[in-house]
């Protein structure tokens, strides 16, 4: 097991990253999931491999991982897969080799491709999953198409525009606030003319979303928030957009207003931990007609390109903004998915492995 220096930098700006490389003698490594997860994850759930790669085959590619997102999705994922499985995953790779004259030598690709430092792969005959090229973002850094331009991004503006419909006056509230989706579906909501309450887990986060325009935030580890949610909701909740389950969506969904929709995104509340007694929200949802729905942003991969243009026409234009934690080094993935569940990155937690 590999413990090597821990070293997060927060970003917001402008990075360029650029490298070729085309050898074929490759030291690749790769992160097993070695012990099968009970309660939070440790270093001792994971096992740094060395990856052995095929040759070539024509129509293949062989993709070099830049930045590996670490999701919260994982935790509850990896309980599906045996113990010795790679760890699941997207990244952004350069395809450093190639027999495919789709994807050039090069090319920036995102792949699911799992934890891994490098991967060969057909994009064309893999049955789901296909990597893609990566569209045009200008200067902005290629690891956004883990979060704002990416997964989390689709997830904020598909859950919220299709399942939520929030109207210009209404008011929004988000659980996870200060997280990847969470933040970028409250950015979303402002533009859209709503109220909007963030709820996250430090004072620091809360500060931050204050400056990204919410209008209120509630720190749920230090204030009553039922509470604090009346005063900062004083006209009730007309949407709430749930990344955390439990007592923090049974508080919310207390406050709704009559035809109130919930878009259910995560749990995360309950990832590590047994799932909460909360007390039954059907009673809620009759009377106060509501909507609740749950989604996976899969859903919407018939139009994944147009969530990826729309958030990327906002940045340009100034209305969304970005931020990431980013870990450096494919040594410290472990330490990065641990500490993103714990509440240690603020915006998208992602790893740079280049
Ligand atoms: N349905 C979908 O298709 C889809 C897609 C993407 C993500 N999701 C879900 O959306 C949610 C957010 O994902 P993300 O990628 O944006 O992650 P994220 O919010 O960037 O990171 C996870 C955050 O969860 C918070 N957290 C951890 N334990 C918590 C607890 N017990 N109660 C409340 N908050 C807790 C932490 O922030 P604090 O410091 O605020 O605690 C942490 O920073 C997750 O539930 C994820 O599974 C769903």
């Amino acid at each position: 097991m590999l413990l090597l220096g821990f070293s997060i930098m927060m970003r917001s700006g402008l990075v360029s990253t650029r490298r070729y490389c085309s050898s074929s003698a490759i030291a690749a490594k790769k992160w097993i999931y070695a012990k099968v997860f009970k309660g939070e994850p440790t270093q001792h759930n994971f096992q740094l491999e060395v990856d052995k790669l095929p040759a070539l085959k024509d129509g293949d590619i062989l993709a070099q991982a830049e930045y590996i997102s670490v999701d919260p999705y994982m935790r509850p994922y990896m309980m599906a897969y045996p113990a010795g499985s790679l760890m699941i995953g997207g990244q952004v790779g350069k395809v450093i080799d190639s027999k495919n004259a789709s994807f050039p030598v090069g090319s920036s690709i995102f792949g699911q491709f799992g934890w891994r430092t490098h991967t060969v792969c057909n994009p064309e005959t893999m049955k789901k999953d296909q990597p893609y090229l990566l569209p045009s973002f200008g200067n902005l850094p290629t690891s956004l198409a883990l979060g704002v331009l990416g997964m989390p991004g689709n997830t904020a503006y598909f859950g919220l525009l299709e399942l939520c419909s929030p109207k210009k006056g209404e008011t929004v509230v988000v659980s996870g606030a200060a997280g990847a989706v969470g933040n970028h579906v409250g950015q979303i909501a402002k533009n859209l003319g709503c109220r909007v309450v963030g709820i996250a887990g430090s004072d620091a986060k809360c500060q931050w979303l204050k400056d990204l325009g919410f209008d209120e935030a509630i720190n749920y580890k230090t204030a009553n928030i039922f509470a604090e949610l009346k005063k900062a909701a004083p006209k009730g909740v007309d949407v709430y957009f749930d990344n955390v389950g439990g007592q923090i969506s049974e508080t919310v969904i207390k406050q709704m207003n009559l035809y109130g929709r919930i878009a259910v995104c995560g749990t995360i509340s309950n990832y590590n931990t047994a799932i909460e007694k909360v007390s039954d929200p059907l009673r809620q949802m009759v009377f106060k007609q509501l909507k609740m729905e749950g989604f996976v942003v899969w859903r919407w991969n018939d139009r994944w390109m147009e969530g990826i243009e729309a958030n990327l026409k906002w940045i340009n234009e100034g209305k969304l903004k970005w931020h990431e934690t980013v870990t450096e080094g494919f040594e410290n993935l472990p330490m990065a998915f641990i500490d993103m569940l714990k509440g240690g990155n603020t915006g998208k937690a992602v790893v740079k492995i280049i």
